[in-house]
């Protein structure tokens, strides 16, 4: 049996190229196509692609995966779900998260890739339940991904004792997340090697092309036993995104491990999908720096997404020649704060005050108000020690917790319904109120307004 196949044009591909800016216009063509080309998902929803149509697009992102669901009636959809956090960046409660779950595999999603930044499984269980629960009512699969990062403490042998423990925890397959792009291909074929042996589930590969190793790395995986692999259609990929779908079904046709995918119909969509990636690139919108091989992060270990966003927020402040400092302060930040991998909301976080340890002229002057809750645990535990220096200078006294972050959040939801009763017209729109209140109610207000009031809002981004 041939390797499988998930593309991630629709949600990562996008994500990491062009600040998720994809709209539903832009994407339904290219799904339809992608859909009668033999995958075994498309990864289409959930990351940043929630926040991105509510605060940029002026779209409801359920209608968008509605019309995805509709447009592809032979492949499953897969999204990514970062645990506690939801789609956001803070943690929400128990009920919030298993009733996001509920509607995501309502609304059509098959596999929920659930992952937590830090490896904190205590993050992970709400999430995981909630899809166990619902997984049979709906075609779902309940898939945990384990946040690679390389540091003292994240050897190959913490993976294979993580991956024996989610498996224990109810995951029906497990994908080895590596945002950075940072997993060499030595260590790829150990590392699913090891995890070959030790775990009996479906074992994916997420990584991406950033540092210009990707390809390497994808074969060796599969040569050791990896059964899937994510890659994104040609025009949404290399760079800071995933590897090229379709070279790597040249590169393995014929093979014991064919994807054996239609390169007709990927010809197709990948024609589709150049008429708007040109569009984005003659607009300035897609940055051909992030299309560039930089080694730099494998020493750095700066994702993809991270970089356009480092990217934008140091144009904002035209502080680009300070570009390379943040690069070199930002292993500097990851160590004090005891090596957390570099994933959403973590990249930011680290990159934001990376950038401003920078721009300060002094480490930690100022910290995003993230970064204070990370020190008081509440984002759960940090993989290593933390720099009790630094945790002082930032927080003092205050006091750090060591109980699953989400214990003390109380019931959400209903009181979120009641709020904005007014402005919400179904459960859908009170967790989107419930995870980015202030532009989901003005964006619901807009939505709902009577046609003669419509205009254009614009949105204010912090993010950070
Ligand atoms: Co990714």
């Amino acid at each position: 049996m041939g390797v499988k196949i998930v593309d991630t044009s629709l949600r990562d591909g996008h994500q990491s190229l062009i600040a998720t800016r994809l709209s539903t216009k832009d994407i339904l063509p290219v799904a339809e196509l992608l859909d009668k080309a033999g995958y075994h998902a498309l990864e289409v929803w959930g990351g940043a692609t929630f926040d991105a149509c509510l605060r940029f697009l002026n779209e409801d992102p359920w209608e968008r995966l509605d019309a995805i669901r509709k447009a592809c009636p032979n492949t499953k959809l897969q999204m990514l779900f970062r645990g506690q956090n939801i789609l956001g960046y803070r943690h929400y409660s128990d009920e919030v998260v298993e009733k996001f779950v509920q509607k995501s595999l309502e609304h059509g999603i098959n596999i929920i890739r659930i992952f937590d930044a830090l490896n904190d499984l205590r993050n992970l269980k709400s999430a995981v339940d909630a899809t166990n629960k619902y997984k049979s009512q709906y075609d779902g699969h309940c898939q945990i991904a384990l946040s690679y990062t390389t540091s003292p403490v994240h050897t190959i042998d913490y993976y294979v004792e993580l991956a024996k423990e989610v498996e224990k925890m109810g995951a029906d397959s497990i994908c080895i997340k590596d945002m950075a792009g940072v997993l060499l291909p030595s260590d790829a074929y150990e590392l699913f090697s090891r995890l070959k042996q030790s775990v009996s589930l479906p074992l994916e590969l997420h990584t991406h092309c950033t540092g210009g190793i990707a390809e390497m790395t994808v074969l060796r995986a599969i040569e050791a036993g990896c059964d899937i692999v994510d890659t994104a259609l040609s025009p949404l990929s290399g760079g800071t995104s995933q590897p090229c779908t379709e070279s790597l079904q040249y590169a393995l046709s014929g093979t014991e491990y064919d994807p054996k995918l239609n390169l007709d119909y990927l010809k197709k969509a990948c024609e589709k999908l150049t008429v708007v990636k040109d569009a984005f690139l003659k607009e300035g919108k897609l940055n051909p720096k992030a299309l560039t091989v930089n080694p730099n992060i494998l020493k750095y270990q700066v994702p993809g997404g991270m970089l356009s966003n480092l990217m934008s927020q140091l144009q904002g402040q035209g502080a680009m020649d300070k570009y390379e400092e943040v690069l070199r302060e930002i292993p500097r930040v990851r160590k004090d704060l005891g090596y957390p991998p570099l994933v959403t909301p973590l990249s930011q976080m680290v990159g934001t005050q990376a950038v401003m340890n920078v721009l300060f002229g002094e480490r930690y002057k100022a910290c995003p108000k993230e970064i204070i809750e990370y020190l008081k645990g509440n984002y759960g535990k940090a993989p290593a020690e933390v720099n009790e220096d630094v945790r002082k200078k930032i927080i003092g006294d205050a006091e750090v917790i060591t109980y699953r972050p989400a214990d003390k959040i109380a019931p959400e939801f209903d009181a979120m319904k009641e709020k904005y009763g007014d402005i919400c017209k179904c459960d859908e729109d009170v967790l989107s109120c419930a995870l980015f209140e202030n532009v989901a109610v003005k964006f619901l207000e807009a939505k709902y307004a009577p046609k003669e009031k419509d205009e254009v809002v614009e949105f204010n981004v912090v993010i950070g």
